[in-house]
């Protein structure tokens, strides 16, 4: 993903076979964890303070989400947060991945909104008592409207608010959180909500949404240069501080191995959905192919003196969030082609996607409720060749991987989640080989903890290892959580 530009996974897939695949032990102090996000669980969305963010005035644009649901209510954790960390502990976890809302804490962005801050400083000093490590994502999506209303992420000046932001939570919750995450998934904040259209705030403009996903990433840079600073002002909390992104990333597979179209197919898609995330926070660069494939929208114009020294900050570690890869062609798909819909955690509409440089042809890969591939070598393949191909890449942590099924309550009130136990257990497999192959891999989350609000698709998709009755609100651990509770315990015994 440096110089040379070809798909290198199937290289990473023999050599990750070379390894033992059947380690019979976790590394030491391996971290097992469960993850959430703020916009998909709290609800009380008008309480406390907090204002509209973009999903609250998303969710009411008719048809912009599945069943006209909203995050209104969600699963009310706000309330109910003390029975959720204490379900937490009942499985085990050794931490928890959540974020906080930037429009609770800073509403309209006007000044810190205290008692939404209080609400993160219970959950924090809850998840403490309970012996579980907060980890803690500053944004999962959920831009306060008001910042939107002056343009977004497609306005620089957001970043700079975004700083702001931080350093509020910093200043909260820094004496009791070690671990830092600026962003989740800037892809789809940045090309899925200003391209694509089909995430809040709906916007289908290509350039708005190359110059989010540059302000992103300059926010980033500028957020995390803060922390530090700020964690330096106190004793010992900069040696305890682990700062990091989360990034999805994807092995953009070329449907035929020995076709050029194909092959650039994947070099494009590689390009924007990976390396432009990837390079300018590891390595301080955008790809120059990707710039070139993106000349029309003046890419470098965005980029000021000093931007990419400010985003290439030192971070402790890469989050990576994978549930699939991709197949991609460069040829149109012929009518008796079985064409793949692009998923929906991917933007549909942005430069090359939908156009005639890019397709998505089938697998015959059994998948999931979302229509996701199910393909765990994919991950040991991706974990493998991010370890070859970033020199500066520093501890890996899965912060999420999981699975959407139909899950039935049957009549003696269990969840017979086979499914998503069976995709748990392969993917930590696929760790597990990635780990033998020289990937320094410290962690998983599982997505998620709770069955909870699916962004565009509302409540209809559940991820949860946990069930939740969207009427009573009520809460049974599925099998598949029981599973994780094993899986957690036995691990922790052994290593
Ligand atoms: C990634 C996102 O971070 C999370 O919010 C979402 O629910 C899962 N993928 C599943 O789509």
């Amino acid at each position: 993903m440096t110089d040379d530009h070809t798909f290198r996974g199937s290289s990473a897939a023999s050599a990750a076979s070379a390894a033992s695949a059947s380690a019979s032990r976790w590394p030491a102090g391996f971290l097992w964890g469960s993850a959430t996000a703020a916009a998909q669980i709290e609800g009380a969305a008008h309480e406390d303070g907090k204002e509209d963010s973009i999903w609250d005035a998303f969710a009411r644009v008719p048809g912009a989400i599945a069943g006209g649901d909203a995050p209104e209510r969600a699963i009310d954790h706000y309330h109910r947060m003390p029975q959720d960390v204490a379900l937490m502990a009942e499985l085990g976890l050794q931490s928890y991945r959540f974020s906080t809302s930037w429009a609770r804490v800073k509403p309209g962005d006007r000044g810190v909104n205290r008692a939404g801050l209080d609400f993160y400083s219970r959950l924090v000093d809850e998840l403490l008592g309970a012996g579980i490590l907060p980890w803690l994502t500053l944004y999962h999506w959920d831009l306060p409207l008001a910042l939107e209303e002056r343009g977004g992420w497609a306005n620089r000046d957001t970043a700079y608010r975004f700083r702001d932001y931080a350093i509020a939570v910093y200043d909260a919750l820094g004496d009791r959180v070690s671990h830092w995450t600026t962003f989740n998934e800037p892809l789809c904040s940045s090309l899925i909500a200003y391209a694509a259209g089909e995430h809040a705030p709906g916007r289908r403009e290509p350039r708005a949404a190359l110059a989010a996903l540059h302000h992103q990433h300059l926010a980033h840079g500028l957020a995390g240069a803060a922390i530090r600073d700020l964690a330096s002002e106190h004793d010992g909390r900069a040696e305890q501080l682990r700062l990091g992104i989360t990034l999805n990333l994807t092995n953009a597979v070329p449907n035929d191995p020995d076709d050029a179209a194909d092959l650039d197919a994947a070099r494009r898609i590689d390009g924007l959905w990976n390396r432009m995330y990837l390079d300018p926070i590891l390595e301080g660069t955008y790809p120059a192919d990707v710039l070139e494939d993106l000349r029309e929208y003046r890419f470098e114009e965005l980029v000021h003196d000093g931007d990419l020294a400010a985003i290439r900050q030192p971070i402790d570690f890469v989050g990576v969030n994978h549930y699939h890869d991709d197949n991609v062609s460069g040829h149109p798909l012929a009518a008796d082609t079985a064409s793949a819909p692009v998923p929906t955690d991917r933007p549909k509409s942005s430069p090359f996607v939908g156009s005639e440089f890019v397709t998505f042809p089938s697998r015959s890969l059994p998948t999931t409720a979302m229509g996701w591939e199910v393909n765990p070598n994919g991950l040991r393949d991706l974990l493998v060749r991010l370890t070859a191909e970033y020199p500066a890449l520093p501890p890996l942590y899965i912060t999420e991987n999981g699975a959407a099924y139909d899950d039935a309550v049957d009549d003696d009130g269990r969840i017979r989640d086979l499914e998503r136990e069976a995709y748990i257990v392969a993917h930590l497999e696929a760790v597990r080989e990635a780990i033998a192959a020289g990937a320094d891999v410290r962690g998983y989350f599982v997505w998620s903890l709770l069955d909870n609000f699916e962004w565009a698709w509302g409540y209809a998709k559940r991820f949860g290892i946990v069930h939740v009755d969207y009427d009573t609100l009520q809460r049974t651990v599925k099998d598949s959580g029981r599973a994780y509770a094993r899986i957690i315990a036995s691990a922790a015994t052994v290593a």
